[in-house]
């Protein structure tokens, strides 16, 4: 099979100059803040005048999900994205790659209001965890209304089947990668044109909660909305996320915070009484 081919020279190709990138020292000190060491997670509050929130916010993400504590909620609405294909450009931010839309490209509706995709970008492991289960992978896609309120649409994902919508990337992850240790001055190449109708199947059921950015300066009143439906890709597609990345900034997922109280609701499209009146 040709794409299995294609992708097995992939692989190959990122497992040999990976070997190269990490024997060479990059210089990250471009970086604000880190996940290993004095600049981790536990440090973050105390980096930056501008990161207290990090540590003294009560409403932080993100948070380990327990499923037997979910709110269903008959009142929250479907999910209404609404997203164009459009140009992208795939970015090193040193700390996660992001794939960053200049152009409009669509928008989620929460309680009626219009949220404006702005970039998504990976984290691995996963941030947010179910009854303690953390996953491989997880996406955040951001979103922004005009006063700059942040929505984040979060997928999951385990082990298995290719992830779609990655092939769209895979050669632009490359290049990326390619770049070396040009992080620090923060690496970008242009994606192309980037369509999102892979990622808007499967939301028959999500959680919602409000919480915060998981990277400083950790604002809080962030929409989270974390689809139940745990997506899949490979093991390789993983690993060339996170490639183009210095080694100590592939595992870059902060730890769950308290809830403080906070609770989850769930969205369940066959227990709405909407749509199981519908024909
Ligand atoms: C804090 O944020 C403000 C506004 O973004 C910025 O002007 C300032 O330089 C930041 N302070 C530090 C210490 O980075
Ligand atoms: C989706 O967005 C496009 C362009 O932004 C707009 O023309 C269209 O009416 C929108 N569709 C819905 C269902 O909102
Ligand atoms: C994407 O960018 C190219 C080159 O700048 C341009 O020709 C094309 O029209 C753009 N496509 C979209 C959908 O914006
Ligand atoms: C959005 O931001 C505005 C201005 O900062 C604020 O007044 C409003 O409450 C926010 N709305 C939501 C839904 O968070």
């Amino acid at each position: 099979m040709a794409t299995s081919d294609g992708n097995a020279v992939f692989v190959l190709l990122l497992l040999c100059t990976c070997f190269v990138t990490t024997t060479l020292a990059c210089d990250t000190s471009g970086a604000k803040f880190g996940y290993v060491g004095s600049v981790g997670p536990a440090h973050w509050g105390s980096l930056n005048p501008n990161f207290t929130r990090c540590s003294k916010g009560k409403n932080q993400s993100p948070i380990n999900i327990k499923t037997s504590e979910v709110v269903y909620n008959p009142k929250l609405e479907p999910l209404l994205r609404n997203y164009t294909a459009t140009n992208a450009t795939l970015v090193d931010n040193i700390v996660n790659v992001e794939l960053r839309y200049e152009d409009p490209a669509g928008t989620v509706s929460i309680n009626g209001k219009k949220y404006s995709l702005k970039q998504m970008h990976w984290h691995s492991p996963s941030e947010h965890t179910i009854n303690g289960h953390r996953f491989p992978l997880e996406l955040h896609m951001v979103h922004k209304d005009e006063h700059g309120n942040v929505t984040v649409v979060a997928f999951l994902y385990r082990f298995g089947r290719p992830d779609p919508f990655f092939f769209q990337i895979q050669d632009k992850l490359f290049e990326l990668y390619a770049e070396g240790c040009r992080a620090d001055k923060g690496g970008e190449v242009s994606a192309g044109v980037v369509s999102m109708m892979s990622l808007r199947q499967h939301a028959h059921m999500y959680y919602r909660y409000a919480g915060s950015l998981t990277t400083p300066p950790c604002t809080e009143n962030v929409v989270w909305i974390i689809l139940a439906k745990v997506r899949e890709m490979t093991p390789q597609q993983a690993v060339a996320l996170m490639a183009p990345l210095e080694a100590s900034y592939r595992h870059n997922s902060r730890p769950t915070q308290r809830t403080n109280g906070r609770t989850v609701q769930l969205y369940h499209r066959f227990w709405s009484n909407e749509e199981t009146s519908s024909p």
